[in-house]
């Protein structure tokens, strides 16, 4: 059963009308959701047409369909992936054993936990970034802004559907719950910090969607590997949309940086006051962004000891990136990974139970993966003829969260004192006036086919459209 049904309030493909109870109770929460929508959702949005695409299968090719649709009226539903059949368990306590279609009761606070605590990024996100519209360089960018938005609310549908499918009343009122917390509200904030973060300008919505969507590709690719089936086959149809939201972010970026590339070289300058005076964003700034973002984002895998790490692997809940790719035993209890401490005022690695630093363990699969995207950044400077590169801090530079929380340790990886620190923290992160400048370049630019100053037009459009098509029509 791979095809969507539309033809219901609330279109799915795990037959929802074979389970009277269950439907009603999600079109009870579908009011709410649309309530929070036009509350939380992107701002001044209501009205206007967007080129956007909808699921119409799960199969991997040929899923999306794309046309104009009013935002409010998307048609967010319930799409798993198909089921495998004599799916086992591949990690873990129980490994080899039959995949359960069912929560078992011994670990349902633990799933219910994880399933939230997913669940909560998606509504955030879109909070974080509702007031990006006003300010959308060109029509493209702001039809894939809201194909974001839509997307990281069809996430919330996901994990709702798990809440109310499998965990009765305590999950309905967790799903009542996630419509309640707010993104950045001091007394019931979103559940993880970098999702109370603000999305202020467009630079931090380019680094957020490369950085921080990259850590849900993580997150949706561990719980993809799940014992619980439900939830493995949800999470894998959710990784086939971030797909796009990295590449919002990393496309975003290449030509943040092609733009300004351009201007330093009509100008012959890398003088940050010229580029910026020409109306570009200056490289040093893009880097302050970037170290911010990126050690915000890898705080998101949480505590690099963590006993809840080991707990959800071994019973079979989160698996690692790529679980069924690894030639080890898959148990890993005797195994052990290397992690950082502070020995003697430096960074020192020590040698811990593998099975307490998962967290890490996807920490470090993460920060592979999204170096790679930094390195293809750098072409752009290296065509141009640039010598400037971009760089990822050091894993240990701006943590709040672990071992290395409120350690001093600058991009390069040095110890230093807190009065250190401080005096070059704005060498190393957006100051407010790095921040402000970017602001003043923001301005909704709302013409097909025109671009703001700060950056360069996509080398092609969405869904083979030119790129001065009419993404959004305004009514
Ligand atoms: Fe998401
Ligand atoms: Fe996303």
């Amino acid at each position: 059963m791979t095809g969507i049904n539309y033809s219901e309030r609330i279109p799915n493909n795990v037959d929802l009308s074979g389970d009277r109870a269950l439907q009603r109770a999600l079109e009870q929460w579908q009011p709410n959701f649309l309530g929070w929508w036009r509350e939380m959702g992107p701002d001044g949005s209501q009205d206007f047409d967007v080129y956007l695409r909808t699921a119409v299968s799960v199969e991997p090719q040929g899923w999306a369909h794309f046309d104009y649709v009013k935002m409010p009226d998307y048609r967010w539903g319930i799409f798993l992936n198909p089921r495998e059949e004599g799916r086992r368990i591949h990690f873990g306590e129980h490994l080899g054993e039959e995949a359960w279609q069912d929560v078992p009761g011994e670990h349902r606070a633990n799933l219910r936990r994880i399933i939230v605590t997913q669940g909560d990024t998606e509504p955030a996100s879109v909070e974080q970034q509702r007031h990006l519209g006003l300010t959308a360089p060109s029509l493209y960018d702001l039809r894939n802004l809201f194909q974001v938005n839509v997307e990281e609310g069809r996430h919330l549908w996901a994990m709702v559907y798990l809440l109310h499918r499998y965990f009765g009343r305590d999950g309905r009122e967790e799903a009542e719950a996630l419509l309640e917390r707010r993104s950045g509200d001091v007394d019931n904030p979103r559940i993880l910090g970098a999702f109370n973060e603000r999305t202020p300008d467009w630079l931090s919505f380019f680094m957020f969607t490369y950085f921080t969507d990259r850590d849900g590709k993580f997150q949706l690719s561990a719980l993809a590997e799940s014992g619980f089936d439900p939830l493995a086959r949800t999470t894998k149809f959710m990784l086939t949309e971030e797909a796009h939201h990295m590449f919002v972010g990393e496309s975003g970026v290449s030509r943040v940086l092609q733009r300004t590339c351009e201007v330093m070289n009509q100008l012959g300058t890398d003088d940050p006051a010229r580029i910026r005076a020409a109306g570009a964003i200056d490289l040093p700034t893009v880097q302050r962004y970037l170290n911010f973002h990126y050690s915000v984002t890898i705080d998101l895998f949480g505590a690099d000891q963590s006993s809840n790490a080991a707990t959800f692997y071994s019973s079979g809940l989160k698996g690692r990136f790529e679980e069924g790719k690894r030639t080890d035993d898959h148990r890993l209890a005797g195994d052990t990974y290397r992690v950082l401490e502070i020995r003697d005022g430096r960074l020192a690695e020590k040698e811990v139970p593998m099975l307490n630093a998962l967290n890490e363990v996807l920490r470090d699969d993460f920060i592979r993966d999204s170096v790679g995207g930094v390195q293809r950044w750098n072409r752009v400077m290296d065509k141009a003829g640039i010598p400037f590169r971009l760089s990822v801090p050091h894993k240990a530079f701006n943590r709040q969260i672990g071992t290395l929380a409120n350690l001093h340790v600058t991009p390069e990886g040095e110890a230093v004192s807190e009065a250190q620190w401080e005096a070059r923290r704005h060498e190393w992160l957006a100051s407010p006036e790095d921040r402000a400048f970017v602001a003043s370049l923001m301005g909704r630019v709302a013409e097909p086919g025109r671009f703001a100053g700060w950056i360069a037009p996509p080398a092609v459009g969405i869904n083979r459209q030119p790129v001065d098509f009419e993404y959004v029509r305004f009514n």
